[in-house]
């Protein structure tokens, strides 16, 4: 399989309706010169998403400057929750050029004490300190480096970090450790052998293995210990909200046995965020699904729906813990005011609780696409506006790579934006504004994409 598309221009047929339009080749043959040189000056890496020259986007549509108009079922890869392009985000974004402050390092500034207070007073009582930062990856580099700091303070063994298999925090050297995916660190040479991952708790997982998910928690433990990990060493866990392949939550039980179970041993929890947060999730925070109160939560990704910002949040003894950590770009005063924007939004536009409404709307239809493809659309998951659909080989459980991205690939060309998985689930995560007939009308493309594809598959 291609992992970097052909730049050319393909056929399609005219369409317009309330929320798509598409009226030329896609890509359009005039954008392939630009992209063209993007690939000239760019790594291979920069190029491997779908080949839509984005001129322009608000609220739910992605424009190409020719005409084109994309439902967006990414939000930029899940930044744009309230939409891209809000009025009120821009208004604050100009309001604050305006003024002459462009960055002032972590100087004071107004726009970071409105934006630090805001944040804080929305999240639970025992977080009530923050960092802010640029990236998502520089929080979980952050919450990693406070999790040992503090479990060095209790015992300078205390230095063992948890996290899950199939998980991802970043990609830099320490979140990418962290993170659970297979292969990819062999480059690392050296890498960090206090940190251990845990078989994330799948339900066909927790099935398999005829143990309440708790339970199995405290076996998959046992079983570190058992290959001669000291469990009293492990200084904190870091988990996502909710797996983001696929889309995966934990179960109730699994959350509750690690949560007891990291205060009987003085290890802290850090819930990363990054993904999940501000309303994703049909809920403000994803971890508020589950009955839980992180020590350290990261954020980044919808924190502004725009420019870049991230942050951790934790309680005052716990994130003190080290007087370096601040760094150049974290909390410019664009971002800030960007981000309290999109904040008051979400509050006052109800985004939160639409995103649970329409996720249950959403849900629904997804369950009634799989009812028409049940051999291969072999698992549905769906909270809030995040949802995944995977797809697998006919009489098998492998999970279809290829016909997703063909499928991507046609949706595209009938005005639907996707995120590029690469591992066989379509990935649903549309900014909480769309309205619902336009997400009702995405998802029946994918259908009638499929329907085609799998027509060509059986005319081979
Ligand atoms: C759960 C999670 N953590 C961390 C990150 C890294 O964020 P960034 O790409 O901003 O460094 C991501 C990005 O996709 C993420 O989804």
């Amino acid at each position: 399989m291609k992992i970097h598309y052909d730049l050319i221009p393909e056929k399609t047929k005219n369409i317009e309706t309330k929320h798509r339009k598409v009226c030329s080749p896609i890509p359009h043959p005039d954008s392939i010169e630009i992209m063209n040189d993007l690939r000239l000056y760019e790594t291979d890496s920069m190029h491997d998403q779908l080949p839509i020259l984005w001129d322009s986007a608000k609220d739910y549509q992605i424009f190409d400057g020719y005409g084109n108009c994309f439902i967006d079922l990414t939000s930029t890869i899940f930044v744009a929750n309230i939409g891209h392009s809000h009025p009120r985000v821009v208004e604050a974004i100009e309001n604050s050029c305006k003024k002459n402050l462009l960055n002032n390092y972590y100087y004071p500034s107004l726009e970071r004490r409105d934006f630090v207070k805001k944040l804080i007073e929305v999240t639970p009582k025992q977080l009530d300190k923050c960092i802010l930062y640029t990236t998502g990856s520089e929080t979980t580099e952050a919450a990693f480096k406070t999790m040992r700091q503090n479990g060095r303070k209790i015992d300078n063994d205390k230095i063992v970090i948890l996290s899950f298999d199939g998980s991802f925090h970043g990609k830099t050297t320490g979140s990418q450790q962290l993170g659970g995916k297979e292969g990819g660190k062999e480059w690392i040479v050296n890498q960090d052998k206090d940190i251990y991952h845990l078989p994330f708790p799948t339900e066909w997982y927790v099935k398999d293995s005829l143990l309440d998910a708790g339970e199995l928690f405290l076996r998959d433990l046992k079983t570190l210990e058992e290959n001669g990990l000291n469990l009293k060493n492990i200084a904190g866990i870091i988990m996502e909200s909710y797996q983001g392949w696929g889309a995966l939550f934990y179960p109730q039980s699994y959350i509750d046995a690690m949560v007891i179970w990291a205060k009987e041993n003085k290890t802290l929890i850090t819930v990363d965020e990054v993904q999940a947060g501000f309303g994703r999730t049909g809920k403000l925070f994803g971890f508020q699904h589950y009955n839980m109160e992180p020590d350290i939560v990261c954020m980044g990704k919808a924190i502004s729906s725009s420019l870049p910002l991230s942050a951790i949040i934790g309680r005052a003894n716990i994130l003190n813990i080290d007087p370096s950590m601040n760094s150049t770009h974290g909390g410019n005063p664009l971002a800030c005011s960007a981000s309290l924007a999109s904040l008051n939004v979400l509050i006052d536009e109800k985004l939160v609780e639409q995103s649970k409404v329409k996720g249950k709307m959403l849900e629904k239809k997804l369950l009634s696409f799989q009812k028409e493809f049940p051999e291969i659309i072999s698992y549905i998951s769906c909270k809030g506006l995040v949802a995944a659909v995977f797809f697998v080989k006919l009489g098998t459980n492998e999970l279809d790579i290829e016909l997703v991205d063909s499928l991507i690939y046609r949706a595209m060309l009938k005005g639907v934006n996707s995120v590029r998985t690469l591992s066989g689930t379509i990935k649903l995560g549309p900014p909480l504004s769309i309205p619902m007939d336009a997400l009702s009308e995405a998802i029946d493309v994918y259908k009638e994409c499929l329907i085609e594809l799998l027509e060509e598959r059986n005319n081979v």
